[in-house]
């Protein structure tokens, strides 16, 4: 068998085509497809406003950086994430606090939450991992008792829903990814969709340099060539036929979310009976998107063993995630307790990723589930 990865992109002629028509126009970047590709994010998700970006790592610092928080302020999020998410808050000078997870899902714990915050306490970013929503109604309720902004990290949740609602709608402002291991790709890139309109004019000028180019009220009517730097900004700035891509793989999104389930179903359906191994748990009110499906293993596998395995038999399985304060920036900047997060530790001891993209075949299925099934066999103890 070929190797398997755990997640690629899938590119089709009508991507490629867009794509080419883009770069045999007048505008390669900065140009009409952005705006387009940006309506397009918002019809989807049901949303006012979204800035475009060349990565959900520029999206992640810049809503961070609109936010404008107090020195000294401290960011809530989980621990069970890519290093992306925290990071951003220190780019922002800022210091991140982390809250175990739920043993179910995976995703920050309400409870924990509350436990960690203070008076510094300004933000929290939930992240809903492996495509499952948080629970938005518990972290809602926090945020209103103690006046906290709210980032939803849905760079693996594009298309999820809560409650019957698009991810999108919930928080202050919600960011997604668009690498190619995720739903949908513009090579590099990511967005941050919001319905505040203040924080959407801060976000359009972070993302390039904070330059605000409608400046005539600084130098006259007739300066048509003013521009006023507002902001301490960056070039996050998506290109124009990335943003192409990002327009024609949208129109697929809902069946390669179709797709990712049939997946997961048929996953569940042959693992279940398996008696060392838990599967992911789904809860009721939410749509999973499924851009991880992750396993665990009870105490009679050993995890790298499996790992080892696994990749022996050319199966891509992966490891999401290493908890973030393990990190050695984090270890000599911070110094946290690993023992301050029992289920964080627990499930990083025993998670594995398996296979999962849209074009996975049956017969890669059958292949994986296969390999799982004669590993126990060699491993158990
Ligand atoms: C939860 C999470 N947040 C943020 C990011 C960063 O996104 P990007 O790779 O587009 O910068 C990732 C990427 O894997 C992620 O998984």
């Amino acid at each position: 068998m070929d190797f398997i990865p755990y997640g690629t992109q899938w590119i089709d002629e009508d991507d490629i085509n867009e794509v080419v028509s883009v770069l045999k126009s007048d505008w390669i970047t900065t140009g009409p497809k952005i705006k387009e590709f940006e309506d397009a994010l918002c019809a989807y998700v049901g949303c006012n406003y979204c800035v475009a970006v060349n990565s959900g790592t520029s999206a992640l610092d810049i809503a961070v950086q609109s936010l404008n928080l107090p020195e000294g302020s401290n960011i809530i999020t989980t621990p069970f994430t890519f290093v992306a998410t925290s990071n951003a808050i220190i780019y922002n000078g800022l210091k991140p606090v982390f809250a175990d997870i739920c043993g179910d899902t995976f995703n920050i714990d309400p409870e924990d939450i509350r436990r960690k915050i203070t008076e510094d306490t300004k933000a929290i970013i939930y992240v809903d991992y492996a495509g499952q929503p948080c629970d938005i109604k518990a972290i809602r309720e926090i945020a209103d008792e103690f006046d906290l902004y709210l980032i939803e990290d849905a760079c693996h949740a594009i298309g999820a829903e809560y409650d019957g609602i698009k991810i999108g709608n919930f928080a202050d402002l919600t960011i997604f990814s668009f690498h190619p291991v995720k739903h949908i790709t513009t090579g590099e890139g990511g967005a941050v969709v919001t319905n505040d309109e203040g924080l959407y004019e801060r976000l359009s000028l972070l993302r390039s340099h904070g330059i605000d180019k409608d400046a005539q009220n600084r130098y006259g009517p007739d300066a048509s060539w003013a521009y006023d730097m507002k902001y301490l900004g960056r070039n996050y700035r998506i290109t124009d036929f990335q943003a192409a891509l990002g327009i024609s793989q949208l129109k697929k999104l809902g069946w390669f979310i179709d797709k990712r389930n049939e997946l997961a179903l048929r996953y569940q359906e042959i693992l279940r009976d398996v008696d060392v191994v838990t599967l992911p748990e789904v809860k009721d009110n939410v749509r999973h998107v499924w851009h991880l499906y992750t396993i665990l293993l009870d105490g009679s596998i050993d995890r790298d063993e499996f790992f080892k395995y696994m990749r022996n038999a050319n199966i891509g399985v992966n490891l999401h995630y290493i908890p973030v304060y393990r990190h050695s920036y984090y270890v000599e900047k911070f110094g946290i307790d690993a023992e301050e997060f029992p289920v964080t530790e627990d499930v990083f001891k025993r998670i594995i990723t398996l296979p999962m993209f849209p074009r996975m075949s049956e017969q890669q299925v059958e292949y994986v589930v296969t390999s799982i099934s004669q590993a126990i066999d060699h491993l158990k103890k």
